[in-house]
């Protein structure tokens, strides 16, 4: 007898034929009726049991969050809800599940209880089907790249730069802890350490991209990055998953081009191929949302969002002209906001990055040529010697999304700012001489894949769209 998937039954192709079906209870009700999942879909097939023909024994096992295998009949369903069933003929109890302790009944739990339970909350149709959509997301992302001449590279997970300067970094070694080696002057000896040199792991793969780029052209990373940053926000993780494409000869209005068409791409993939998933997630948010005063609820639905994304031109704002804005906006004024802009050169955060997008453009916001002294020290000067060709694009609802800039290409450009963030040369001798030999104009950016994730399911804290969170004080699972 062959095996189907709950979603391949659910379409009714082997009506009347013998099928095996293995999956977990969600519910027994009336001594009769089983729903089933499997995790192939959010919906559950209903299996009939005859309690007559099935042992006192078996029934007894029948409990939420058991494993069963279950051969039978599919058959067209009288009750309403369904329109197929399996008829049981045979079932074998493969793992029991104690209803007294099992933790994930069928009632609505907490987001912040299932967190404690990481290991079992995606036995969930909420958490169940956003890792569903961030499975698809991640094909889309490897499709699209694959589809515009992409090289996927990997870049390496441990490294001896500490450059980047994009947070703070979790260090990797082998040093006794309690006794490491020490200098003369007192200091941990890393030259013992076991790469012979301080290493961490990574914040972001981009300067190895880089190197990448500048001889296969098109390249791009998706990988685990680590920032030991004590951020305990809904938007910060220690660990999370970067996608950072890097491409040669190309400007920053080139990767604003890319960087918006690569989203708008992988949101219309999980439009035409997660449509269930999306409409679950719709309405626990529009569920979620009903706690809410009326002044913080969304305008529109998560599907509209999606549309709203597709359909619409993502902003271009000049940091200088977002500065303006906000100089002339009425939390500015009024004093509502907990950083007042006062003048330009002021790091945005995130409540103005928010106003921008939610009040005043109603839209996907990319803010480029940011002043340099706020941004790291590989992007591209611009003539007025004050302003970098970066791009930061930021997304309702979540802030910024992606990062980014045109990479500043000139040698003693890229040393002079070296020099003036005290950084020593030799830390970066392989990163210059990319600037050495065959240098070029280039560009790229990092995409928050969670954050991505968080926009598309409408889920509003980052810890519940991946497994198992990394955040501060926890590491538990
Ligand atoms: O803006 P960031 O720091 O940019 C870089 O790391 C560049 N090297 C990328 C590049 O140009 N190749 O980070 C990029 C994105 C952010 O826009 C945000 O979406 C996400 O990574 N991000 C985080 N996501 C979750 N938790 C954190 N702690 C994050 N820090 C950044
Ligand atoms: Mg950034």
């Amino acid at each position: 007898m062959k095996t189907y998937t709950v979603n391949e039954l659910l379409k009714g192709e082997q009506l009347l034929q013998q099928v095996k079906v293995n999956g977990w209870i969600r519910t027994f009700r009336s001594n009769r009726f089983i729903a089933l999942n499997d995790g192939s879909t959010l919906n559950n097939i209903q299996c009939v049991v005859d309690f007559e023909d099935t042992p006192e024994d078996t029934l007894k096992k029948l409990n939420t969050g058991a494993a069963v295998c279950i051969e039978g009949t599919l058959v067209e369903s009288q009750g309403k809800g369904q329109k197929y069933e399996v008829q049981v003929e045979r079932i074998e109890v493969l793992g029991t599940s104690d209803p007294e302790t099992y933790p994930i009944q069928p009632k609505k739990h907490s987001l912040e209880f299932l967190r404690e339970k990481a290991h079992l909350r995606v036995r969930t149709n909420t958490f169940s089907a956003v890792m569903r959509v961030r499975s698809a997301l991640s094909f889309a992302i490897h499709q699209y790249f694959r589809d515009n001449g992409f090289y996927y590279v990997h870049t390496p997970v441990i490294t001896g730069s500490d450059a980047e300067g994009a947070g703070e970094m979790f260090r990797v070694s082998t040093l006794d802890a309690k006794n490491p080696p020490l200098t003369e002057d007192g200091k941990v000896d890393f030259k013992e350490d076991f790469f012979g040199k301080e290493t961490n792991l990574t914040v972001s793969g981009q300067l190895e991209a880089e190197a990448y780029a500048m001889a296969l052209g098109k390249v791009y990373t998706f990988g685990p990055t680590f920032r030991a940053e004590n951020s305990n926000t809904s938007r910060h993780l220690a660990e999370f998953w970067m996608i950072e494409p890097e491409v040669a000869f190309l400007d920053l209005m080139g990767n604003m081009d890319l960087a918006e068409d690569f989203i708008k791409s992988v949101i219309r993939y999980v439009l035409d191929h997660c449509r269930e998933d999306l409409e679950f997630l719709e309405q626990r948010l529009l569920q979620e949302e009903k706690g809410k005063p009326q002044n913080e609820r969304s305008e529109m639905s998560l599907i509209e969002k999606l549309h709203f994304v597709l359909d619409n031109n993502f902003k271009r704002v000049s940091y200088t002209e977002a500065i303006e804005i906000l100089k002339r906006s009425k939390p500015n004024k009024k004093k509502k906001f907990q950083y007042i802009i006062e003048e330009w050169g002021a790091d945005l955060q995130s409540e103005h990055e928010r106003y921008l997008v939610e009040k005043h453009f109603n839209a996907p916001v990319i803010l480029f040529d940011y002043p340099a002294k706020i941004k790291a020290f590989y992007m591209r000067m611009n003539e007025d010697g004050n302003t970098v060709r970066a791009m930061d694009i930021l997304f309702p609802g979540i802030g910024e999304i992606v990062g980014g800039s045109q990479r500043e290409e000139r040698l003693d450009v890229l040393k002079e700012r070296v020099a003036a963030l005290g950084i020593p040369e030799e830390e970066l001798w392989w990163y210059l001489d990319l600037r050495k030999f065959g240098t070029a104009v280039h560009s790229g950016f990092g995409l928050g894949f969670e954050r991505l994730v968080l926009f598309v399911t409408g889920m509003t804290n980052i810890r519940d769209v991946i497994p198992f969170p990394r955040t501060p004080q926890n590491a538990e699972f």
